[in-house]
């Protein structure tokens, strides 16, 4: 006996928020993505299945849908950070990640200083807007609710650049090739996967199959499924 207790019994649910290719995203009418392979360990190793809500970052990284009881689990490509851990319990690290800047690839941008006096598009609620509020003051921020508006905006010339994570940003200019990721900004980041503040039954059971995959080979076949070589 596991003693985890689920708000929905014989399901173990996950808030996210879409899309974040390549780690949760809607294909066909299903949610795929590297987060999802790795809570899907989580579930077999507890004999359930998962069950996925969509739900705004700003609530998730608040711990608001964790405490509401919309979910068990928060999976969302999100970084533990040490505001965070006063509202939420953060699983170990399983994914690293820094801030980088993606421009349209003849713009020439590449770096904070290039963006002086220029239009920055941020995602609400993330280390990427803090990072771009405190460090790229010469921007003007534009402000976008999910990833997939910020890299319209970036596409479509709302916006000279936007900032978010390496491995989204690195993952859309491989298919998106009229834009580029120019730098880098080092923010050091890893991932963790969240559970409501004192839910030490999940957290134990979350850190012990992040162990098991790691020991037993399948979180390189998810790493390599999403992410190539
Ligand atoms: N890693 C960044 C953060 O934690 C961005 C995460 C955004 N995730 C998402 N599913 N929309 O702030």
């Amino acid at each position: 006996e596991s003693g985890v207790e689920l708000v929905d019994a014989g399901a173990i649910t996950t808030c996210t928020h879409l899309p974040y290719e390549p780690f949760q995203f809607q294909e066909g009418d299903e949610v795929v993505g590297f987060d999802v392979d790795v809570v899907d360990e989580v579930a077999d190793d507890l004999g359930v299945e998962q069950k996925i809500v969509n739900t705004p970052f700003e609530t998730i990284q608040s711990g608001e849908a964790l405490n509401a009881g919309q979910c068990d689990l928060a999976a969302a490509g999100m970084t533990i950070t040490d505001v965070r851990e006063q509202n939420l319990d953060f699983s170990d690290p399983y994914f690293d990640a820094t801030q980088a800047l993606l421009v349209p690839a003849d713009s020439g941008i590449d770096s904070a200083e290039g963006l002086d006096g220029l239009r920055l598009a941020v995602q609400s609620g993330t280390t990427g807007a803090d990072y771009a509020a405190e460090n790229i003051p010469g921007a003007e921020l534009v402000t976008y609710e999910d990833l997939g508006l910020l890299l319209t905006a970036v596409q479509t010339g709302q916006v000279d650049a936007g900032i978010n994570d390496n491995g989204v940003l690195l993952d859309f200019v491989a298919k998106n090739p009229e834009l580029a990721v120019t730098t880098e900004f080092d923010t050091g980041e890893q991932y963790g996967i969240g559970v409501r503040t004192g839910n030490t039954a999940l957290l134990d059971q979350v850190n012990a199959t992040l162990e098991r995959i790691q020991d037993d080979g399948t979180y390189d076949e998810i790493y390599a499924k999403w992410f190539g070589e």
